[in-house]
């Protein structure tokens, strides 16, 4: 699949590596096509990064009809840039579009624009440690219409964001507030969705947390908020006793890729791995006992990110002395190797661009 190619006259500067934060700074280009019910995707081309203009009355901005996925491509020591586990992000990109009652896009058209895009800006891939090429693909509903249906009209986009650590802490443990309030997600519900909503109503909580001094919450079940979800940002995992534990994917918290790969980098290496529900009262019990060893989000941004402290109902607890913990170094540097080219890529998760 070719896809046309309009450059830019003129390239942006590009910041040095060591500058980046992340998602503020994008690349020169970006993939746009354009959809409709009846006739499917169309006129999928690369153009100069740029703002979009839209009606006022666009479905998107009245009723959150909108969709995302976020994956990394990652220049190795070798020069090849390569993407992580694309064919993930795909499947679960149409997973989200059909629960929202959008157009699924043809898996081998959203890899070509992956890889067209990424190869037009390949330049902007960073090479320092720890950092990545963020690609951020889109679909929203583009009818101008207030009624409350599915558009018949949809753009899709993907844009480009070289980054370092999505959490200014940067690989430091982070302070997690367990959200006993708010819910993000129910049984029946969107949770399991990129949608945009479910990062709008997990705002609240988040800055509330923030003002007390936590990077994050950490979200419970939203019928007896008992259970352990995820974070909104990653996905969560317990190093209990001699256990590596992860909430089940139940249709309300998101299919992480990289909550999936980390769970087959410890398997690999022989770790207990179980998919469990796991209660917080079960996470603080052990945070007393002396056997909750470790803590830590995975996610494309957050990558691996340990959690040194959790804060639940007033009482605070310790994990890990506030430091890395073992496992979850393991398993950063694992993930990190494979990712650059540096260990073998055992699992075929690698697709050069
Ligand atoms: C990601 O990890 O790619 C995410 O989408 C999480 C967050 C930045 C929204």
């Amino acid at each position: 699949i070719e896809i046309p190619v309009t450059r830019v006259q003129r390239q942006k500067p590009r910041p040095e590596d060591a500058q980046l934060g992340f998602g503020q700074v994008f690349t020169d280009h970006m993939f746009l096509m354009d959809g409709a019910v009846d006739a499917g995707w169309s006129n999928p081309r690369i153009v100069p990064y740029g703002p979009l203009a839209l009606e006022p009355a666009t479905v998107a901005l009245h009723y959150a009809q909108s969709v995302f996925e976020g994956l990394k491509a990652y220049r190795g020591q070798d020069d090849t840039v390569r993407l992580f586990r694309p064919d993930r992000n795909i499947a679960r990109f149409n997973r989200s579009a059909a629960r929202l009652c959008m157009p699924s896009i043809d898996p081998e058209l959203f890899l070509a624009a992956l890889k067209q895009l990424v190869a037009t800006d390949r330049d902007w891939v960073p090479r320092a440690p720890g950092t990545s090429l963020y690609i951020r693909p889109v679909a929203f509903a583009s009818d101008a219409d207030l009624h409350v249906r599915p558009s018949r009209t949809y753009v899709f986009f993907i844009i480009l964001s070289p980054v370092a650590a999505y959490y200014a802490e940067g690989f430091k443990p982070l302070r997690i507030r367990v959200e006993d309030r708010y819910v993000r997600s129910v049984r029946g519900g969107t949770g399991a969705a990129k949608t945009a909503g479910n990062y709008a109503g997990s705002l609240l909580a988040g800055e509330e947390a923030q003002k007390d001094g936590f990077a994050q919450v950490l979200w419970l079940d939203g019928i007896n908020q008992e259970y352990i979800e995820e974070v909104g940002s990653m996905n969560i995992a317990f190093v209990i006793g001699d256990e590596l534990v992860t909430p089940p994917l139940t249709g309300t918290l998101l299919e992480g890729v990289t909550r999936d790969s980390v769970l087959q980098l410890a398997r690999d290496e022989g770790v207990q791995v179980a998919e469990r529900p796991v209660a917080i009262a079960e996470v603080m019990a052990a945070a007393r006992n002396g056997t909750l060893r470790e803590a830590f989000g995975t996610g494309t941004a957050a990558v691996i990110s340990p959690v040194g402290e959790l804060a639940y109902k007033g009482e605070r607890v310790r994990v890990q002395d506030g430091e890395v913990g073992p496992l979850s170094q393991r398993l950063y540097d694992r993930l990190s190797d494979i990712q650059r080219g540096r260990l073998p890529d055992r699992h075929g998760w690698m697709v050069a661009v």
